[in-house]
C-alpha cells in the first residue's frame, strides 16, 4: 500500500504548532491515528482541543529530541501507542540567524541537535521496531535551505544538509527493509521560525498550504524528494549548479550593509 496512506498509525515529531500542527489536523479528519509529540505536546491548548475532538484517534507524547535518553524512551512509547506504526514524521526544527558578531555556541548546538541529531536519537530504536514489523515509512522534513549555505543562515542550513545526506546515505539499505525513507524541501512558511527573518521572502505559504501540498504529495508520491514551491526551488538549484565564483558573489551581495 505504498501510494496510500489511509487509516495509517503515523507518529509526527513537532506537531505541536506550525505545519506539524496543520498534518495533524489534516491527518486526523482523513482518519487516520496520529501520535503528536513535541517537548510539551500533552500540555499544548491547541491539541488537547483536536483531543476532546477526535478521542484516542490522537494520542499525545511529550519528547524532547535534544535529549537521546529521552528519544530512546519515549520511541518504545511511540510505538507502543498504536501497537507499531505505518509512518514516522520527523517535523522539529530550529532556526537562529546570526551575523558573525552574533555567533553563539548554544544556538549552533540546539540547531544541531533539532535539525539532525535528533533525527538520529530517534531512528536509532526506531529502525529495529520497523525492520521487525517489516514495513514503514520515514519522512524526514529539511528544507530548501540545505540545497546551499545563505549568509547568516549556516546555523540552520548546515545540519539541515546533513539530514538529507544521511538520508541519501540510508535510503538504500532502509529500501531493502522495506522501509521508505523521503525528505521534504520546501521554503518558506509563515511560522514562529521566519517570524525571525528581517528580508522579504518569496513564495512564503500559511502553514495550513504548506500541510496540505505535504499531506498530498505523500498521499500520491513515494519520491525520494519532495520539494515546493518550484520557483525558489530552481533559484537555489541553479547556486548548486553554477561555479562557486558565481554563486559566492551572488550570496555576497545578500550581505547586509
Ligand atoms: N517555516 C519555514 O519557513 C520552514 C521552511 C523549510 C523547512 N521548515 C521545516 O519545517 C519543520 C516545521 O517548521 P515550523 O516552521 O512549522 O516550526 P515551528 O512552528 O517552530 O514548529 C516546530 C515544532 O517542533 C517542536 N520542537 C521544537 N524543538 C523541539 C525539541 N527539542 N523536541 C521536540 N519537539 C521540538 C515544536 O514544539 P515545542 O517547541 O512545543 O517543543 C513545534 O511543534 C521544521 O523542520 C523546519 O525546519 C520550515
Amino acid at each position: 500500500m505504498k501510494n496510500n496512506i489511509a487509516q495509517q498509525r503515523i507518529w509526527i515529531v513537532g506537531a505541536s504548532q506550525g505545519i506539524g500542527l496543520e498534518l495533524v489536523k489534516i491527518w486526523l479528519k482523513q482518519g487516520h491515528q496520529v501520535l503528536a509529540s513535541a517537548r510539551q505536546a500533552q500540555q499544548s491548548s491547541a491539541l488537547t482541543e483536536l483531543k476532546q475532538q477526535y478521542g484516542e484517534q490522537l494520542q499525545c507524547l511529550n519528547v524532547d529530541v535534544c535529549d537521546a535518553q529521552d528519544c530512546a524512551i519515549q520511541a518504545q512509547r511511540a510505538w507502543a501507542a498504536f501497537t507499531g506504526l505505518d509512518m514516522w514524521f520527523y517535523n522539529v526544527g530550529a532556526y537562529q540567524p546570526m551575523t558573525s558578531e552574533e555567533w553563539d555556541w548554544p544556538a549552533f548546538v540546539q540547531m544541531n541537535q533539532s535539525n539532525y541529531l535528533g533525527a538520529v536519537a530517534l531512528m536509532l530504536p526506531l529502525q529495529k521496531l520497523f525492520k521487525a514489523q517489516g514495513h514503514g515509512r520515514w519522512i524526514w522534513n529539511a528544507s530548501l535551505a540545505a540545497y546551499f549555505g545563505l549568509p547568516y543562515g549556516g546555523g540552520y542550513s548546515a545540519p539541515k544538509a546533513a539530514l538529507v545526506n544521511l538520508a541519501e546515505a540510508l535510503q538504500p539499505e532502509l529500501a531493502v527493509q522495506n522501509i521508505d525513507l523521503q525528505i521534504i524541501n520546501h521554503g518558506f512558511v509563515r511560522t514562529r521560525l521566519t517570524e525571525k527573518n528581517e528580508f522579504a521572502m518569496p513564495g512564503l505559504l500559511e502553514p495550513i498550504e504548506a500541510a496540505q501540498q505535504i499531506a498530498h504529495a505523500l498521499d500520491r508520491s513515494t519520491a525520494f524528494e519532495i520539494r515546493f514551491p518550484w520557483r525558489l526551488r530552481i533559484v537555489l538549484s541553479l547556486f548548486r549548479w553554477i561555479p562557486y565564483s558565481w554563486s559566492l558573489a551572488l550570496t555576497r551581495k545578500m550581505l547586509r550593509s
